[in-house]
């Protein structure tokens, strides 16, 4: 028997439960019992064991219960511009839609305002961690911190990090970019002690050697996580490629300025790899934030998803909202599928397998979850993040897998009832804006 103080901290859930434990495919168990410790997933039955028998019971049958989606890669400040200026490629796209709407940013009204938002549809679509980039304004990374300290939600975030090659409203002195970076590692660790700081160089044509070096020395000084992009458009690459003659590869620039610790980087897009670059991810465990949807929006490019696989890089599925024009998970999903189903029909990849559901459910669940600790999976010892959906009944009976499927491919926010991080129930943070 179970001694009383430790039923308090047990919860138990009841649905159709499926998950990913391996990307091959999805483990299913229909109206099924997750037992829940202080936060943590203990088991996945079918049988109520009988020492929980007289406990309460959140008993959602007939929905499905899923993990919570992780979204490894996206700007909280693009939000205002998701779906904006599309007919053009990443550079101008940058200059005419992004450095404009990131300068907002200064003003406190509108980061309150768009901050909450931003977080509200995030909370509404299921995303319930992502790593976040900011703009390079400290006070405006903080707020946007303490509004996710609140929400419940449990990002990780990134004052943005840019000194050079931007406008005027969009630029700060090595110097001043450093400093004010420390101080918000320090300022928020006392503030928001359930948020973590990533540290965030924009990507290379941002920052001169001398910041990358600093912020790589604050890296590893204070053991923190580290993102950028990397290898997301041709005019890109070349660019790098002129200023750091001296460095074989654009991902070689972050490693020699040590911005790539081992497990602990994103490197967003990875579309236009070469071979050395994925040896270099491979060994710094690099995740790899794979961003259909915006690669499309700008013309960038398809990543060849099974190559790197198959290769043995750690893929996940990420929004790149605003250049992802919506931050549901559940689209980048489906269009991750439709873009390597569109590769393996062409001539160079015939033969190639297409990125399966179950694969790409697992690159969006578990592989994101995975940069936050045991997240992602209803494995025994993972956080009990998940969501509760319920879909309209239907005239054929479907599975619950099937019933997933028509989720994932056609369900939305009004799909999902119920949102659990790390076993506790969170609600829609800023019903007011
Ligand atoms: N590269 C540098 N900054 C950005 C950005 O804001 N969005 C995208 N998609 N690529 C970038
Ligand atoms: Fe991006």
């Amino acid at each position: 028997d179970i001694p009383a103080a430790a039923h308090a901290a047990i919860r138990i859930i009841k649905g159709d439960i499926l998950h990913t434990p391996t990307p091959d495919a999805f483990e299913v168990c229909e109206d099924g019992y997750i037992i829940v410790a202080n936060g943590t997933v203990q088991q996945v039955t079918s049988n109520l064991p009988s020492e929980y028998a007289d406990l309460p019971v959140s008993d959602y049958s007939g929905s499905l219960i899923i993990p919570g989606f992780n979204d490894l890669h996206i700007h909280a400040p693009q939000y205002p511009i998701a779906g904006l200026g599309f007919d053009y490629e990443l550079l101008p796209w940058l200059e005419r839609y992004t450095f404009p709407a990131e300068a907002n940013f200064a003003d406190p009204e509108i980061t309150q305002r768009w901050y909450k938002r931003f977080l509200n549809k995030l909370w509404s679509v299921g995303t319930l961690r992502f790593s976040a980039f900011a703009t390079l304004h400290a006070g405006s990374t903080l707020e946007l911190m303490r509004l996710s300290q609140q929400s419940g939600l449990r990002p990780v975030i990134g004052k943005v990090n840019m000194d050079r090659n931007a406008p005027e409203s969009l630029i700060e002195s090595t110097d001043d970019s450093l400093a004010t970076t420390q101080e918000l590692i320090e300022e928020s660790r006392e503030l928001t002690p359930d948020i973590g700081f990533i540290i965030t160089p924009r990507f290379v044509p941002s920052t001169t050697p001398e910041l990358m070096q600093g912020l790589g020395e604050l890296a590893e000084h204070y053991d923190l996580p580290v993102q950028s992009h990397l290898d997301e458009n041709l005019g890109e690459i070349d660019w790098v490629r002129e200023l750091h003659p001296d460095i074989p590869s654009y991902a070689e620039v972050y490693e020699h300025y040590g911005l790539m610790p081992e497990g602990r980087t994103i490197m967003a897009h990875c579309v236009h790899t070469s071979e050395r670059e994925r040896a270099l991810l491979k060994a710094r465990r690099v995740y790899l934030a794979h961003c259909a949807q915006s690669n499309m929006n700008l013309t960038s490019g398809i990543m060849p998803v099974r190559r790197d696989l198959d290769y043995g890089l750690n893929i996940s599925i990420a929004s790149d909202v605003g250049a992802g024009h919506v931050p549901d998970i559940n689209h980048h999903i489906v269009q991750s599928i439709e873009a390597s189903k569109m590769l393996s029909m062409l001539p160079e990849h015939q033969g190639e397998r297409p990125l399966r559901l179950p694969e790409a459910f697992a690159m969006a669940t578990k592989a994101s979850g995975a940069f936050f600790g045991r997240v992602g999976s209803f494995e025994p010892g993972y956080d009990f993040d998940a969501l509760v959906i319920r879909e309209d009944d239907n005239p054929l009976s479907l599975s619950p897998q099937e019933r997933l499927e028509r989720y994932i491919y056609t369900g939305d926010d009004r799909s999902i009832t119920h949102r659990f991080v790390a076993g506790r129930e969170i609600a829609l943070p800023f019903p007011e804006v």
